[in-house]
């Protein structure tokens, strides 16, 4: 059991909308994520990087194909395993951010283990260790409104990861930062991952994406290319 992938999926096909309006996001996609692997996806606006994610996070059912996570199959699963999946084991980062301007960095962290019923004490020491493993230890009381952006998407991560998530979801999480704060938010990504985890990660800069062990290339909703570490520096080599 503790060689099955932290994320399945096959023969994902993601169709929105019917008929002659109909677009297909994903087609045939087969993507298979292990524990320890941080996984690129790249590809023009369009290509379905976002569906991709939010199917395989569970926020969304595809049309056809299978999710499996952590050996659960998200077809069959019912509305509270699904609600469980993504409390426990699933973390995701956004572009934005996505924290609670009312709620201080550590509230941030633990607002998804209370909501799972942690004791209080329990999910602020989980969330303590969340914000220290991302640098922030001396933020804990801090509003989102006085981080730098850096910071924010630092607790963001340590919303993600907190109570020991296992797959780490992130859409184009250094969108939004410069590039000194975006690569360390790259090197945060790395070391949870390095740690056990297993992450997917967005992203348009090839400079972001070496950071990952394969990338992924998505064009009109197929994977096009795949290619291992090695492959993919010499494929982004001359980049900036
Ligand atoms: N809810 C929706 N309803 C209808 N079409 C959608 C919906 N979400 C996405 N699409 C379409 O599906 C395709 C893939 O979209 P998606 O957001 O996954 O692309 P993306 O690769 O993340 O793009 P970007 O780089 O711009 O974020 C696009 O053609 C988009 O217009
Ligand atoms: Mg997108």
């Amino acid at each position: 059991m503790t060689d099955a992938p932290v994320l399945q999926l096959t023969g994902v096909t993601q169709q929105y909308g019917e008929g002659a309006t109909s677009v297909s996001a994903l087609s045939g996609v087969d993507l298979t994520v292990q524990r320890g692997e941080l996984v690129a996806i790249m590809g023009a606006s369009g290509s379905g990087k976002s569906t991709l994610l939010s199917i395989a996070g569970g926020l969304q059912k595809p049309t056809t194909g299978e999710v499996i996570v952590e050996g659960t199959y998200l077809s069959t699963a019912s509305a509270r395993q699904l609600a469980q999946l993504r409390r426990r084991s699933l973390g995701f980062v956004f572009q934005d951010f996505n924290l609670i301007p009312t709620l201080t960095a550590l509230e941030n962290v633990t607002l998804p283990l209370e909501l799972d019923g942690f004791r209080a004490r329990v999910a602020r020491r989980a969330g303590r260790d969340a914000l220290a493993s991302v640098g922030l230890e001396d933020k804990l009381a801090a509003y989102p409104d006085d981080l730098s952006g850096g910071q924010q998407q630092r607790v963001a991560i340590a919303r993600a990861v907190v109570g020991g998530r296992r797959l780490i979801l992130a859409d184009e999480p250094t969108g939004a930062l410069d590039s000194v704060t975006g690569e360390a938010v790259m090197k945060m990504i790395r070391s949870r991952v390095d740690q056990g985890a297993a992450g997917i990660l967005v992203t348009h800069e090839a400079r972001h994406a070496a950071w990952a062990d394969r990338i992924v290339f998505l064009r009109d909703g197929r994977i096009v290319d795949q290619s291992r570490r090695d492959g993919a520096e010499t494929l982004l080599a001359g980049t900036p």
